[in-house]
């Protein structure tokens, strides 16, 4: 398999995630976003470097999950500018399925297809939108299945496997397409807790490869490991911005505060 083509440059290390470089690839420029009169993104400005890890935390219904709709087009916002490596999403057509494959998103429900096999669910992504040919896509596959530890999977259906191993076929799939950025909308939390390591080794591993991650989660754990920037959301807004030692260790906003007393205790 051919390298990422986003790896981070060989410097000394945050944590254990490769220095980004400092060049901007996802950028959300005045950003809102409404459901009715409920105004769930406002004015977001936030800009994410090449090789960047950061991690979206905030309280349920802060926005987190629409923010990272919005970024992969999934959601139209109402008004400002995102775009991805210079380019803003188009609305729809043809371009908008290329250009979303350079966003790959991982969610808390795996969203396999049930009726194809662990290797097809894989391969079909580049195979119809990429146009790779079936040969390659399927050797591609087999490397990712065997980076992300489920190779000896690959013959069987999404139902036949664990939920952790579900979702490392989810990360793997969305790796197949070559995205320049992933995104993980809570991927762990589906997740029995023994299963939740498995998978944020693999998100792990790949911030450490230099990966573009914008990665919405409560995991601490992965946040103090493998963030460059925790970014703390409440009521649609970005609260706070600092390095995850500074967050969890002395939040500023009270918002911030509230909500880690919240999580610390639970
Ligand atoms: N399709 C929709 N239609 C109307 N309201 C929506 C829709 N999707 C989300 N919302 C509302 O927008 C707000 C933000 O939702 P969002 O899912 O982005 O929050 P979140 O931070 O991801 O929360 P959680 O931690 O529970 O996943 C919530 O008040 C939610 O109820
Ligand atoms: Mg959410």
């Amino acid at each position: 398999m051919s390298e990422p083509e986003n790896v981070g440059p060989a410097q000394a290390p945050i944590g254990e995630t490769a220095t980004p470089t400092g060049e901007p690839l996802v950028v959300l420029e005045r950003v809102n976003k409404y459901f009715g009169s409920l105004h769930v993104l406002q004015d977001i400005d936030l800009s994410v470097a090449r090789g960047e890890v950061v991690v979206v935390i905030g309280p349920s219904g802060s926005g987190k999950s629409t923010l990272c709709r919005a970024i992969n087009r999934l959601e139209p916002i109402d008004s400002g500018r995102i775009t991805v490596d210079g380019a803003e999403l188009p609305e729809e057509g043809k371009e908008l399925a290329r250009l979303r494959a350079e966003v790959g998103m991982v969610f808390q429900q795996f969203n396999l297809f049930a009726h194809k096999s662990i290797l097809e669910n894989v391969t079909l992504g580049p195979i119809k939108v990429n146009g790779v040919r079936t040969a390659e896509a399927k050797d591609q596959a087999m490397a990712l299945l065997e980076r992300v530890g489920v190779a000896n999977q690959a013959e069987k259906y999404p139902a036949q496997l664990s939920g952790g191993q579900q979702q490392r076929v989810a990360i793997a799939r969305a790796l197949a397409m070559q995205p320049k950025v992933m995104l993980f909308d809570e991927p762990t939390s589906a997740l029995d807790p023994e299963m939740i390591t498995e998978v944020l080794d693999v998100m792990t591993s790949l911030a450490r490869e230099g990966m573009t991650m914008i990665v919405v989660t409560h995991e601490m754990g992965f946040a103090r490991r493998a963030a460059n920037r925790v970014v703390f959301m409440d009521d649609g807004q970005i609260v706070e911005e600092s390095t995850p030692e500074e967050f969890f260790t002395k939040p500023r906003s009270s918002r911030a505060q509230d909500f880690l007393s919240k999580l610390l205790t639970h």
